[in-house]
């Protein structure tokens, strides 16, 4: 169990007393409901993980690492092995687990990558990562010295993989809530930092997406949004007629200035584009750890530059900006 008190501490301290308030019931209501069928089996896979002690911890490399291989006997490697199979699929990473390498579809320390030297440095700062996956880019946010990192993500297998990480870890000032971005209270104002990546372009209301990352910023705040674009103008956008690279929950993919004219609108100042990349089948594969398909199988076979629906193929774009 997860002992939450340090974060409603945290966040009373930056006056964020509506959310504390609702904060227990909503986490309670999650994890306490029958409703979900795989849930309880996720929960005895993390309760009766035996107790690991180590001492290596390093948050500042690709693979976030934790233990190593000679710090277990072979049986308890073994044990930890099946544990985090029983997780499958583990979609962001990479993760090196007392020596288990954890070799996720995607190769998210490249994101990181080609952030990290753009963003005003971490240090002290109250970081929100909306839409974190199981984590791994908060424990990269910590590794690069926040005072504190609070994911969210509504999928229950991201946040069960990351309470299995964090027992591994121990305590520290990082948590991923099962919510999602609007069940955060209006007016929270309270983030130095704020991460959307990967998360827009599953918005089917991407304008109030954006209004609603600025509200959990403070004053002054910044946003790092990494979003799906496509080439073209200013007012150019795709909505998908259907589904896009296979996925049926992607909704709008903006140009670059189209983007930028969105966040403008929306009150964003300081907007600066420091990355377009497309995306990779080296970025993005099937491996032991996620066995489903993966963009190589959503791709055009005849065209790579095309996705399976004849869309343009993936290419993200990151952007920085302030709060007013
Ligand atoms: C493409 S993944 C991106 C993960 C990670 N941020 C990254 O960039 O690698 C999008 C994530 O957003 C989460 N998500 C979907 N709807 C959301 C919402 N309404 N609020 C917060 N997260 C959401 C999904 O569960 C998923 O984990």
């Amino acid at each position: 169990m997860i002992d939450y008190q340090p974060l409603y501490n945290i966040l009373l301290d930056a006056k964020a007393d509506a959310w504390v308030k609702l904060l227990p019931g909503q986490i309670a209501n999650v994890f306490n409901s029958t409703k979900h069928g795989t849930l309880s089996q996720w929960q005895s896979v993390i309760e009766n993980l035996p107790k690991l002690t180590t001492t290596h911890r390093l948050l500042d490399a690709d693979a976030v690492q934790i233990g190593q291989s000679d710090n277990l006997p072979e049986a308890d490697k073994m044990e930890l092995e099946q544990r985090l199979k029983a997780l499958h699929p583990w979609r962001k990473g990479p993760y090196n687990l007392f020596g288990i390498k954890i070799d996720t579809e995607w190769r998210s320390d490249w994101k990181w990558d080609r952030l990290k030297n753009h963003i005003t440095p971490l240090n002290h700062r109250l970081v929100l990562d909306v839409g974190c996956g199981n984590g791994y880019h908060c424990w990269r946010m910590l590794g690069a010295g926040a005072k504190m990192v609070v994911g969210i993500d509504p999928l229950l297998l991201n946040v069960m993989q990351f309470q299995l990480v964090r027992k591994l870890y121990g305590e520290a000032p990082v948590y991923v809530l099962p919510l999602g971005i609007e069940e955060l209270p209006y007016g929270l104002k309270v983030f130095d930092t704020v991460f959307s990546m990967g998360v827009l372009y599953h918005r089917r209301s991407p304008i109030d997406h954006l209004m609603e990352l600025r509200d959990c910023l403070k004053p002054g705040g910044e946003l790092v949004l990494e979003t799906l674009v496509i080439d073209g103008g200013l007012g150019e956008v795709l909505l998908p007629e259907d589904r896009y690279a296979k996925m049926r929950n992607v909704w709008f993919l903006p140009s670059c200035e189209t983007l930028v004219s969105w966040l403008k609108r929306c009150g964003f100042k300081n907007i600066r584009l420091i990355d377009v990349t497309p995306t990779s089948i080296e970025e993005q594969r099937s491996t032991e750890w996620m066995q489903f398909h993966s963009l190589k199988d959503f791709l055009s076979a005849e065209n790579p530059q095309l996705t399976c629906e004849g869309l343009p193929a993936p290419k993200r774009a990151i952007i920085i900006a302030n709060n007013a």
